[in-house]
Order: C-alpha cells, then structure tokens, then sequence
C-alpha cells in the first residue's frame, strides 16, 4: 500500500521530534505511515493546512503557535478538544468534514499513571501557569479524581479563571481552585510545572515547604539539563523530578490511534528517544 502523509506543522518546527517518534511508530506497528515536518509562515496557518489535505494528506499535528488556530478552523471538535479550548490533532473525516482534537492531556495522565506508575485518586496536585499548556491537562486531570487540584499562576486572576472554567468537571470530588504563588500551603503529592518560565531559565517564587518527601515533580518541558524547575524541586527534597518527554512520546501515540485505529507501544520509542536528547 501507498504510504499515506502525516506532518506536523509549527513555526519554528526544525527542532520536532515528532517526525523520528511517528517514524519509529510506523516501523513498529507495520503502519503505512510517512510523517515530515512542516514549517507554516506565521500568518499563512489555514492556507497550509488547507494545502496539505488538498494533497491527499490524511491527519496533522500542530504545534507553537497555531494551536489555538487549529482550534478556530476545525470544522467539528472532539470533547477534550473544546475543553482544552486548542487543537493538536487534525484529520479529515470520510464527509471531507476537518476535526480538530487534543491528545496533548491524555499523553501527560498516560506519562504520570502508566509510565511513572503514579496514582492520583485522593492526591494533592499542585499545577503551576494558567496559560494553554495547563488548560489542555485539566480535564483530564480532574477525571483521575485528585482530592485538591491547585491552578497557581504569576497572575492569580487567570488562575482562577482556569478554575472557574472546570468547576463542573470537577464533580465535587475534587477541591479546584486557582491563586497566585504566595497564597500556597502545605506540601503537594505531585506539582507540575506547565509555565513556560524555563524557557528563560526562570523559576516562580515557589517555597521549599511545598515539597515533602514523597512529592513527585513533573516540568511539561524536557531538554538534556535539568530544569530549573526541577532542580528546585530535588534541592527542596522530592522524591524525583520527571520531564515532559513522556508526555511528548504519549499525546503522539494517541494522535496515532486516532489516525491510525492502532496504539504503538511507546516504551521502546522512550528509550531511543531519550538517547537523543540526553
Ligand atoms: P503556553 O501555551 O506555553 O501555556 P502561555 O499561554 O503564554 O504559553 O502561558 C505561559 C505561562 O507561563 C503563563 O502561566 C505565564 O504566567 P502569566 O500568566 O502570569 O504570564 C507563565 N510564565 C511565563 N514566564 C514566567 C516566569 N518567568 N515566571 C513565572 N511564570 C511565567
């Protein structure tokens, strides 16, 4: 059978791994899969996408800065595609009809419970930002039935927005709120950091008391050094600091199956993976 294109589309894009994870996908699964990066001009999004599917192309992922973009355009959206108010899956129906999903919170819950083993009924979770990143993880979040979900944001207003926005999704079970950093205490089970302050090699003022023995962090970044996220936490005492790259491999295998109707196994993925970025 003819290979049938994917592509992940981003500006700047150079630096995706997502063509070499979906490649390793299409060799292990036997999938006819062929998977390049695109890199769309920052006002020209909807015409390339409108190109690829014109071209017989069967499903997109979207990356920085068009999520938000891939959301307007879609024709029809999944459930945790309108909740996470972005899209990071594209694909034509069998109507021509363009759907936009989001695998982005089912890869990290995936990362944390199957790959970190983690459980987080009755847990304390502490997330930090409330800017996109953190609004596509709090469903799927919430339906793992944490007992307290804390949003916490340099600006507490957004936060509590975010809050406000998933009240019903947290079904009373779940204790939702958001606040700026000062106003957090105790120490949290699990704190993930979804600002994008890393990028600048910045921290939020976090207190060392947020952290206990048991706590495990999580920065949705990954890279070859520690972040300085994690850095703190293991300085504060956790008991271990992961990296998004986990996340990164799972929302493409769920993008994957999506597509493709077949769920790779991401483990052997992982370990190649991780020795390319170090
Ligand atoms: P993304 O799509 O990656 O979430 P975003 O919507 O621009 O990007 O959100 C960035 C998040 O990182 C926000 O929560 C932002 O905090 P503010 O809402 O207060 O701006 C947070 N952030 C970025 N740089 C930060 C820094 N140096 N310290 C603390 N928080 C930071």
């Amino acid at each position: 059978m003819d290979n049938q294109l994917y592509a992940v589309v981003g500006h700047p894009i150079s630096h995706s791994k997502s063509p070499r994870i979906h490649s390793l996908f299409a060799a292990q699964t036997g999938e006819p899969v062929e998977y390049t990066a695109i890199q769309a001009p920052l006002d020209g999004f909807v015409r390339t996408v409108r190109e690829f599917f014109a071209r017989g192309g069967k499903g997109l992922n979207v990356t920085v800065p068009f999520k938000e973009q891939a959301w307007e355009m879609a024709d029809q959206h999944t459930e945790r595609a309108r909740k996470a108010g972005a899209v990071n899956t594209l694909y034509q129906d069998s109507h021509g009809v363009l759907w936009g999903d989001n695998t982005d919170g089912a890869g990290l819950v995936t990362d944390l419970t199957i790959n970190h083993g983690l459980e987080l009924k009755d847990k304390r979770i502490l997330i930090l930002g409330a800017g996109g990143a953190v609004r596509g993880v709090i469903a799927p979040l919430l339906q793992t039935h944490p007992a307290e979900l804390v949003i916490a944001n340099r600006t507490a207003a957004k936060a509590e927005a975010l809050a406000r926005l998933f009240a019903d999704d947290a079904w009373g079970i779940t204790q939702l709120r958001g606040c700026g950093y000062e106003a957090l205490t105790g120490a949290f089970d699990l704190i993930i950091n979804g600002t994008s302050a890393s990028l600048q090699g910045d921290l939020p003022p976090l207190a060392d008391s947020l952290v206990g023995p048991d706590t495990v962090s999580y920065d949705m970044m990954y890279g070859p050094q520690l972040t300085p996220f994690s850095a703190w936490a293991l300085n504060a005492g956790a008991a271990t600091a992961q990296d998004g790259l986990g996340m990164l491999i799972e929302q493409a295998a769920e993008a994957f199956f999506v597509w493709r109707g077949v769920r790779p196994e991401t483990g052997p993925v992982m370990v190649e993976l991780r020795e390319l970025v170090g």
